[in-house]
């Protein structure tokens, strides 16, 4: 069995999560592919970004390796939501909650300027009210560059989720880590991080990011995988 703390897996999350016990991780935060084909001006694509074929099956292990009355938080592409919020009803997720990030400038602009993510919250059982309610809209914070990842989300979005949804000490899970966001977070809230990435590039950011922070850390230790997946 894999390690269950603190551990970044390269390679397919459906098989690393198949791989886990039911009820092993406290909380999920995760940013999935959107399903848009995206390609950033620089040419970085996104694997998994062009086919929905992972999705269902992907919402159905986070279900079965997600602890009973917790919470997960899904970021998603919203002129997909259907077949999100198809995937996340049959893997027996509730659908309790729906964020919105306000930027203060626009990431793209079509038919209308692009200046809001969003992500919903999703319950597995009844899980209690967190001791701090955030309020649904929130600001997205500083535009981190997309230097480690094309879609790297600012640290500053992620921590009140993982402050609200989950207690120190807890496990939180993202399988859709990109350059580790989610994990980094989570660690810097005194939780322990689970995540995996199938992009060897972006593995290795990630990975440096983790190392980077494990050496500011006191205490804390990561050891990178050998690239074998
Ligand atoms: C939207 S990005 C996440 C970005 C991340 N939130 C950040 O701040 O850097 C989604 C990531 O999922 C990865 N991915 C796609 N399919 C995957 C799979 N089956 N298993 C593991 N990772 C996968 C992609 O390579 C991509 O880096």
């Amino acid at each position: 069995m894999p390690p269950l703390a603190n551990h970044l897996h390269y390679g397919d999350c459906l098989t690393y999560m198949a791989s886990l016990p039911a009820q092993s991780v406290n909380l999920i935060v995760t940013d999935p592919p959107y399903l848009v084909n995206y390609r950033s001006r620089d040419g970085r694509t996104i694997i998994g970004d062009n086919n929905s074929e992972w999705l269902n099956p992907a919402f159905t292990q986070m279900y079965r390796i997600l602890k009973d009355n917790s919470f997960a938080v899904s970021f998603y592409g919203w002129n997909h939501a259907d077949k999100f919020m198809t995937a996340w009803r049959s893997a027996g997720f509730r659908i309790v909650g729906h964020f919105v990030f306000a930027k203060h400038y626009a990431s793209r602009t079509g038919f209308a300027e692009a200046r809001h993510e969003c992500a919903y919250l999703l319950a597995k059982g009844n899980p209690a009210p967190p001791a701090y309610i955030l309020p649904d809209v929130m600001p997205w914070g500083k535009y981190t560059g997309n230097k480690l990842h094309p879609t790297q989300k600012p640290l500053e979005i992620l921590r009140p989720l993982i402050r609200s949804y989950s207690h120190i000490g807890d496990v939180v899970f993202d399988p859709f880590a990109g350059s580790a966001s989610t994990l980094i977070a989570a660690a810097q809230l005194e939780r322990s991080w689970m995540g995996c990435e199938l992009d060897p590039a972006y593995y290795q950011k990630a990975s440096q990011r983790l190392i980077n922070l494990s050496h500011s850390q006191k205490g804390a230790s990561y050891e990178t995988q050998q690239q074998s997946a």
